[in-house]
């Protein structure tokens, strides 16, 4: 039986004790592991080792973008992202990189939540439309919301983006402008005119520069790099 060890090291900060920051490493049996999602993984230590260790979590499906962090250099889901011990004896995990922590793995992502409700995510309808409460849509207009709607906000590409770390209080973040383009080009939404206006306050746009980290680390493989390319020419032939 293969008895090979390899080494988890984990982020921790607690608010609660006055010390600097710290690593915890876990010496794991790879018997114990293999195969595990890191998610997983991070139970394992919480009920064996350590119960203090902190992260968020809940649907473990990649739907709920709770368990965004950082695994080995690259934010990802925990819930999503498998570690193979065949290819590292090494696992490292941080917190979201560049966002306050508030404890371990756990970020503070009050700035990301206050930008997403700035930009009004809800539809906006100004004629009266108690007839026809569907809100019918043609085929071809659901289809342009494809690569839009399955964003699930957990912060993966905002977190990755250096722009975003030194603009986060003026620059809106890839997750935040890909939202805005959804809302901006759903046929079923009238308030195009006022969003357009929202974006005219270019720093909210303009502080992307093109670095495209967001498209390499989305875990639902969207494309916000090229949403904002997109968002940048609708704002400009429309404002
Ligand atoms: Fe919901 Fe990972 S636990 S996305």
């Amino acid at each position: 039986m293969n008895s090979r060890f390899f080494y988890v090291r984990i982020y921790r900060w607690n608010p609660y004790l006055s010390l600097k920051p710290w690593f915890n490493i876990f010496p794991l049996n790879i018997n114990d592991v293999n195969h595990l999602m890191v998610l997983d993984l991070l139970f394992f230590i919480k009920n064996n080792y350590d119960s203090t260790i902190t992260f968020r979590r809940s649907c473990r499906e990649g739907i709920c973008g709770s368990c965004s962090m950082n695994i080995n250099g690259i934010n990802a889901l925990a819930c999503l992202k498998s570690f193979d011990c065949k290819f590292s004896q090494f696992l490292t995990i941080y917190p979201l990189p560049h966002m306050l922590v508030l404890k371990d793995l756990v970020c503070d992502l009050t700035n990301f939540y206050n930008q997403y409700r700035l930009i009004k995510p809800w539809l906006i309808q100004k004629k009266n439309n108690s007839k026809n409460w569907e809100n019918l849509q043609s085929k071809l207009d659901r289809f342009s919301l494809d690569g839009l709607y399955e964003c699930i906000l957990c912060a993966c590409c905002s977190a990755s983006c250096p722009s975003y770390w030194w603009n986060y209080d003026k620059y809106l973040g890839p997750a935040i402008l890909l939202q805005t383009y959804k809302w901006l080009i759903d046929s079923r939404d009238s308030a195009q005119k006022e969003r357009l206006i929202f974006l005219s306050n270019s720093i909210r746009i303009s502080k992307c520069h093109g670095i495209t980290n967001c498209t390499k680390v989305c875990p639902k493989n969207l494309n916000p790099a090229q949403i904002i390319n997109f968002l940048k020419y609708f704002s400009k032939i429309n404002n």
